[in-house]
């Protein structure tokens, strides 16, 4: 058996380790990819500090960009030697902290031209997650294509992104001006207002602000709608204490709530374990009528749509018409593999990511 190295989990709160992982060839609609850049994400640290979802050994890292090597049977869009980026989650053979990863052709994209890996790398996971959460969780359309002449029912209902400095708030934004939902508010620490109106927010708020949920309040103030003031949130951050608490003084009768699981009750720290909790409904006091949903988005293939077409074709148009741009990316160093995601993962916990996506290399080689 061919085996490669990879970076895993072996114990809550432990320090990663380098171990061998089976090179898998691929079959069906498989293709195995020389993995060159990923990025770290929180989920990382939920997995690493807080075991979510974990089975020991298990390798980390769900956003892969590299070159396919080898390709399956029955794959229609890929060949050998195509560049590729794409978010996979499901099995150890999958994931993205090692040097092969062998997935399915409709979990990558190919990688536009004018742009590179350690750019793409940025996008996969979040802009899969704002289209399953603004579609599934919020129930507002995003249609593909879109199509100019479309008129969107909602384009100036105001829209609550918590956390839009976050990756994922990034791309919310992007996404949902891009589709004609103009009247888009936003929270973030001050030195990043300028950047997320570039990005399509109206209105931004200082989250750490006392009174950030009567500001928001204020913002949208309009005798002519009826029903509540702000219908839609996307709280890209779900913290018991740092998000839902405020969103619960803005949510009223009918307005939904989409949160991006887990809620943290307890961060982690270099001495506190975390606490996490599954249920939003339950995590703080909602008016009467607030509907408070968890986003899952390792579902989004419930959507035969998205299944087939979102990462093959979506993101990578979204990417190259620059109707998306990357996050911006802090390239993380290290001698090796291992050293690089362990100083991810510290910096993860440090909370010392503002803005940026943590971003490092995979293997050694660029093909
Ligand atoms: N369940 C799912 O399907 C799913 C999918 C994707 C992500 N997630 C989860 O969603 C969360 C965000 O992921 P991400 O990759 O987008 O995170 P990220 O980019 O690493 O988030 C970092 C940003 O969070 C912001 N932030 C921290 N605390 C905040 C608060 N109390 N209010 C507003 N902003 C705050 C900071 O903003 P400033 O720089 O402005 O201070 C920072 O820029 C993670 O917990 C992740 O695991 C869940």
């Amino acid at each position: 058996m061919t085996t490669h190295k990879a970076v895993a989990t072996v114990a809550i709160r432990g320090k990663l380790a380098l171990i061998d992982a089976p090179t898998v060839a691929p079959t069906g609609r498989q293709v195995c990819v020389h993995v060159e850049w990923t990025a770290s994400t929180p989920l990382d640290l939920h997995q690493n500090d807080g075991g979510l979802l974990v089975t020991h050994p298990q390798i980390l890292g769900d956003g892969i960009a590299g070159t396919v090597v080898e390709t399956g049977p029955d794959v229609k869009n890929l060949a050998v030697g195509d560049k590729v980026f794409g978010f996979a989650f499901k099995e150890n053979m999958q994931k993205a902290y090692q040097e092969y990863a062998t997935v399915s052709e409709t979990s990558l994209g190919k990688l536009p031209s004018e742009f590179s890996l350690q750019e793409a790398i940025t996008l996969p996971n979040n802009t899969v997650t704002v289209f399953h959460a603004v579609t599934k969780d919020l129930g507002l359309p995003l249609e593909w294509p879109r199509l100019p002449s479309h008129t969107n029912p909602h384009a100036d209902t105001p829209i609550l992104i918590w956390g839009g400095a976050s990756s994922c708030g990034q791309y919310a934004l992007q996404i949902l001006h891009a589709w004609g939902y103009t009247n888009l508010l936003a929270t973030a620490s001050p030195r990043h207002h300028e950047y997320l109106r570039s990005l399509g927010a109206r209105h931004t708020f200082d989250y750490r602000d006392v009174d950030v949920a009567s500001k928001i309040q204020r913002a949208v103030d309009n005798n002519t709608r009826t029903g509540p003031a702000v219908p839609f949130v996307l709280d890209c951050i779900a913290s018991q204490q740092g998000s839902l608490t405020q969103i619960a003084g803005v949510a009223q009768k009918g307005t939904r709530v989409a949160a991006l699981l887990p809620v943290i009750v307890r961060d982690a720290t270099d001495d506190v374990a975390p606490e996490y909790a599954m249920n939003v409904q339950a995590a703080v006091d909602w008016a009467e009528g607030v509907e408070a949903r968890g986003v899952r988005t390792h579902f989004y293939e419930d959507d035969v749509f998205f299944r087939e077409h979102l990462q093959s074709s979506v993101v990578p148009e979204l990417l190259a018409t620059g109707i998306v741009k990357p996050n911006k990316q802090r390239i993380v160093e290290g001698a090796t593999l291992l050293e690089r995601a362990q100083a991810a993962m510290d910096l993860l916990r440090r909370k010392d990511v503002s803005g940026e996506r943590l971003v490092w290399r995979v293997s050694d080689l660029e093909l």
